[in-house]
């Protein structure tokens, strides 16, 4: 997996494989790009498709802990720049979705199209936040043998299939504490987006599972209710990681925006 020393500062590593219309998957807390491998693998086919970890998720060595989430955007929107990459359709799901936000408000000139699933574009209540400054201090602390445990009951529903929760499990393990830190951090410092959905002129999809609890369908439905361009899809069996575990569902509306 290449990596890439932005102007900024983070390093990011990507995946970047396939030809074709350029695809930008970003992906969910405390997960890494190999969570979107199905989605690769459906897409590099037709298309370019390009992966991003996060600083202190995957392959991305942990940053600064003053990164914030327009500071991700704003090294994501570098290693764009660096690869060619634009236009591009970015899809982001919840904090790869709050990412994409950053990079729709800062760089609208180099998105062709924009997906969000299971995501908000509302900024945390006080006592969001306070619960992920505990996690992040908690973190530092511990490292991160309890974040899977705290975290999949939230990401995937009790039904899930093994599976799925294995393969989940198994991506957590391998964030650091420091990336896990800096990205709570910054997620309970971002800012409402809304206004970003409204000035948005390109065409976007809002995706949700029906089962999702972390970013319930009601968040995704008031944020489709902003887009001139948009629409919105619940996705039926899914829960917050829906790519995952509600995969066929999930591929199907993509590849039906995609297509359009
Ligand atoms: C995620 O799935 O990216 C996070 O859990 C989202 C969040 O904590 O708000």
């Amino acid at each position: 997996m290449p990596t890439y020393q932005t102007p900024s500062g983070p390093i990011l590593g990507y995946e970047d494989v396939g030809h074709g219309p350029a695809l930008l998957f970003l992906h969910a807390f405390p997960l890494h790009s190999e969570m979107w491998r199905a989605q690769l693998g459906l897409f590099s086919g037709e298309r370019r498709v390009v992966a991003v970890d996060f600083p202190g998720f995957g392959m991305s060595p942990a940053a600064g802990p003053g990164l914030t989430l327009a500071t991700h955007a704003k090294a994501v929107a570098e290693l764009a720049r660096h690869l060619g990459l634009a236009p591009f359709a970015a899809i982001g799901l919840s904090m790869g979705g709050y990412v994409a936000l950053e990079l729709a408000s800062q760089a609208p000139e180099l998105l062709s199209g924009l997906v969000l699933a299971d995501s908000r574009a509302g900024a945390d209540a006080p006592e969001g936040a306070a619960a992920r400054e505990k996690m992040a201090a908690r973190a530092e602390r511990e490292g991160i043998g309890f974040v899977a445990g705290e975290m999949l009951p939230r990401l995937l529903a009790p039904s899930a299939e093994p599976d799925v929760v294995r393969f989940a499990r198994r991506l957590i393990a391998r964030a650091s504490p420091q990336g896990v830190a800096t990205a709570q951090r910054a997620m309970a410092a971002r800012r409402d987006h809304h206004a970003t959905l409204e000035r948005l002129r390109v065409p976007a999809l809002v995706l949700c599972g029906a089962e999702d609890a972390l970013t319930p369908p009601a968040e995704s439905a008031r944020m489709a209710s902003r887009l001139s361009l948009g629409r919105l899809e619940i996705l039926p069996g899914g829960s917050h990681l829906s790519n995952l575990d509600a995969e066929d569902a999930f591929n199907r509306a993509l590849v039906s925006f995609l297509d359009q």
